[in-house]
């Protein structure tokens, strides 16, 4: 009996083994069968991509050809877009100097850093930035992708920041939320001296705040910003008030440009009937010279919006900040109400009329202003906020302008040179020596003569050139040459940090 005992439970032990294999075996089986459904699935849809031609026109065919029966000979020479350009090292250094800046001040000021994507659906730059403006109708770069929707990249990033607060639920957190951003900006424009088609801004959202102190806050970050920049700023600043006084203000202008309208641009009689307010943007000149005499925004305001605006103006003065209220200031962007401001630099000759720098002679270095009304027409939630840019591209276009000098970079001291592939191997980890031990290092590992390689230390000015060659790897030393000198010495390598700590010193 007692023998059988372990028998049964060997045989009870053999089936739950098989159950548990026929398991295994139906889980691998499913698990199979889901893979290769998903498999045929990516299949289908890489399939259907393939399926969608793009369109081309004779001419697109024909150019199409030609360029590829250059590229076949090695002729063709690829350009950047109109309107794009490179940033190449030399020029780097300006966008370094701003950025380093920029982003220390504001997180000074207790902005931190928000990074939103490029693309973003179509829809939302119309429903914001506004479908009646001219970079909606005429400047965004729109197109469908693979699935058919209809994306744009993106022409401004302020639509995307109210987007991220509502669909992040950035409303939980203690208001207001201060952002900051840098990024490249899509506009088909003309391009031109600071007008370019991919363009980048630098700025700074506030949401949650509807205290006139939020939009000083701005305006002397700016300041502060393009001063420490060595730049002079100017402000014009204007405030369209709330919904209730621009119906106000709208009745009044269009009665006011009622029988001026055939002597209107064509732009500006379209304008007109879709929203005459823009009218006041206007650069041209018969439109200017028929706006000389236009009734004053700030003459509509509501008791709200006027006591707001004047509680700004009081804080700038408090700030000693620099500025004019331009009336003629609405902005291209359908969101904003109440503080509007653009900022130049300073006129060099104080008899400049201020007309002439919003005439666009010269370009503004930033702009912004409040969007009260933008997160309630996407939520329903009713957040004020404001929020400014500032176009980096023509910040450095001014730097460049007035000679700003840029900080030097800390120079090499030594130049390791090397000859023979033994040496060559022995050279990284040198250098990550030096590195660690602060010690600037230059060097060239792919060029192989020792002229060369001594002919660029001595136009980089460095102390000494560091020469490794086979006998001093056998030997564990390395030739330290005094670039003034020419006198060599030979120095064991483990000796090597402490003699350039002291010799530099
Ligand atoms: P914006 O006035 O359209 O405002 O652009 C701000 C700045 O970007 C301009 O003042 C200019 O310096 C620069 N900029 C614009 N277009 C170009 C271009 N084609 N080439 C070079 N620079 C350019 C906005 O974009 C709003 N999102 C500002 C804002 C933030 N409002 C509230 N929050």
């Amino acid at each position: 009996m007692n023998k059988k005992k372990p028998k049964k439970k060997n045989v009870s032990k053999k089936i739950n083994r098989v159950k548990k294999t026929k398991k295994l075996q139906a889980k691998k089986i499913n698990k199979n069968k889901k893979e290769k459904e998903k498999e045929e699935k990516e299949e289908k849809e890489e399939e259907e991509i393939k399926e969608i031609k793009l369109e081309e026109t004779d001419e697109e065919m024909e150019k199409r050809e030609k360029e590829e029966t250059k590229a076949k000979k090695g002729k063709i020479r690829w350009q950047t877009l109109r309107g794009m350009r490179d940033i190449l090292p030399e020029e780097w250094r300006y966008w370094d100097y701003f950025l380093t800046r920029a982003e220390k001040l504001a997180e000074s000021y207790g902005f931190e850093r928000i990074e939103t994507p490029i693309l973003e659906e179509a829809a939302l730059y119309e429903r914001s930035t506004g479908a009646s403006s001219d970079i909606i109708r005429k400047q965004m770069y729109s197109f469908r992708d693979k699935s058919g929707t209809p994306i744009a990249l993106r022409p401004e990033i302020t639509p995307s920041i109210a987007r991220a607060y509502i669909e992040k639920g950035l409303f939980n957190r203690p208001q207001p939320v201060k952002f900051f951003y840098f990024g490249p900006n899509f506009r088909y424009e003309r391009p031109q001296a600071g007008r370019y088609r991919q363009f980048y801004q630098f700025g700074l959202e506030i949401l949650g705040s509807n205290e006139p102190i939020s939009d000083a806050e701005l305006i002397v970050f700016a300041k502060v910003l393009l001063e420490t920049l060595g730049i002079k700023p100017f402000f014009y600043i204007n405030s369209l008030g709330c919904s209730e006084c621009r119906e106000i203000y709208r009745k009044k202008i269009i009665k006011f440009l009622k029988g001026k309208r055939r002597q209107l641009c064509p732009d500006c009689q379209r304008r007109y009937r879709e929203n005459p307010l823009r009218v006041l943007d206007c650069k041209n000149s018969r439109c200017q010279n028929i706006l000389s005499v236009v009734p004053q925004f700030v003459n509509s305001l509501c008791p709200n919006c006027h006591e707001h605006f004047i509680e700004v103006l009081e804080y700038l003065d408090a700030a000693n900040v620099s500025r004019e209220i331009n009336s003629y200031l609405v902005r291209g962007l359908d969101y904003y109400t109440n503080t509007v401001f653009e900022f130049f630099p300073a006129p060099k000759d104080k008899n400049d009329p201020a007309l002439e720098i919003m005439g666009q002679m010269v370009p503004a270095l930033g702009g912004g202003g409040r969007y009260n009304n933008l997160i309630k027409s996407f939520s329903g939630r009713d957040v004020p906020a404001l929020g400014l840019s500032f176009g980096v591209d023509r910040i450095i276009e001014e730097l460049k302008a007035n000679h700003i000098p840029l900080p030097r970079g800390k120079k090499p001291v030594v130049f390791l040179a090397q000859i023979g592939k033994k040496a060559r191997r022995q050279c990284l980890p040198l250098f990550e020596t030096l590195r660690i031990n602060d010690i600037k290092c230059a060097m060239n590992l792919a060029k192989e003569s020792l002229k060369t390689q001594l002919e660029q230390a001595d136009n980089l000015g460095v102390r000494f050139a560091l020469i490794l060659g086979s006998q001093e790897v056998q030997d564990e030393t390395i030739i330290v040459r005094n670039m003034i000198s020419g006198v060599q010495e030979h120095i064991p390598q483990n000796k090597l940090i402490s003699y350039l700590k002291t010799t530099l010193r």
